[in-house]
């Protein structure tokens, strides 16, 4: 078999609290193969964000082992781990974070430095980037000038910037009408359809995670369901269904 791209094991994540520590993950496994496409649901505080902080090497785990492509990354440095953010991952957020005084292209275009590439071959590759997603006619407008759903399209184009293997979006069509987070969910699916970006995105919307392969839901820091979106599942009807797809 491949080498997963994610490999958790048992993963515990405690944050220092006034009452001693707050155990936010309890002993989180799972994998994830190259190419996926999977949807994080769960309810408000229930873990998804720290889990995706872990996922996209921002945070470490309290305990348990977490392998990037194969690599153990506890083993890594900092300067390690930020290599394999910025090499590997592409972040995607609700409020799109972009910088306002900076044109799209320019947004785009900045993560390229940390690559080493000449400013015309960022600028070159910025306006590839945003043609890809759907911005050709827009590379000069700066962020207010543009829709959120244009915005977090411009984000999208930023996350690809290194040529990621691993998309991580926490709540990308939660700032969007449904018709726009639509749009938004099938730049995404393309993206790995087309491209084989694995992408994992967390949602409170059933009908966004219907439109997955796969569904991981979370409560108080566990896994309650990793499968298929069933419409029970979707629903928050499914429990202790572990490893649909193993
Ligand atoms: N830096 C932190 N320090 C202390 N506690 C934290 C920290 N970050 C998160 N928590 C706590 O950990 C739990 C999980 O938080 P997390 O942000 O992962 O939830 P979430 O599922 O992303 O919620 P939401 O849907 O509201 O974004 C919450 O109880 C939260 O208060
Ligand atoms: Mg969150």
């Amino acid at each position: 078999m491949a080498t997963p791209l994610l490999a958790l094991d048992s993963i515990v994540k405690d944050y220092p609290s006034e009452a001693g520590t707050f155990r936010a993950l309890h002993g989180i496994s799972m994998t994830v193969m190259p190419g996926e496409l999977l949807a994080i649901m769960g309810p408000s505080g229930s873990g998804k964000s720290t889990l995706m902080n872990i996922i996209g090497a921002l945070d470490t785990p309290s305990s348990g082992r977490f392998h990037f492509a194969g690599e153990e990354t506890s083993t890594l440095s900092e300067p390690a781990l930020a290599a394999l953010r910025n090499r590997a991952i592409g972040f995607v957020f609700q409020q799109f974070n972009l910088l306002p005084r900076l044109t799209a292209r320019d947004n785009v275009a900045l993560p390229l430095i940390y690559a080493g590439l000449p400013r015309r071959d960022r600028l070159a590759r910025a306006n590839a980037l945003l043609a890809r997603v759907g911005l050709a006619e827009r590379t000069r407008s700066r962020p207010s000038q543009l829709s959120g759903g244009q915005q977090q399209r411009v984000a999208i184009a930023r996350a690809l910037a290194a040529d990621p293997r691993l998309l991580l979006a926490d709540e990308p069509t939660g700032a969007l009408d449904t018709r726009t987070g639509a749009e938004i969910l099938g730049l995404f699916k393309a993206l790995n359809r087309e491209a084989g970006v694995t992408v994992i995105l967390v949602t409170h919307d059933p009908g966004v995670a219907a439109a997955t392969d796969r569904v991981v839901r979370i409560q108080d820091g566990q896994i309650l369901y990793d499968g298929f979106p069933t419409p029970e599942a979707l629903a928050g009807a499914a429990g202790h269904h572990y490893d649909a797809v193993s």
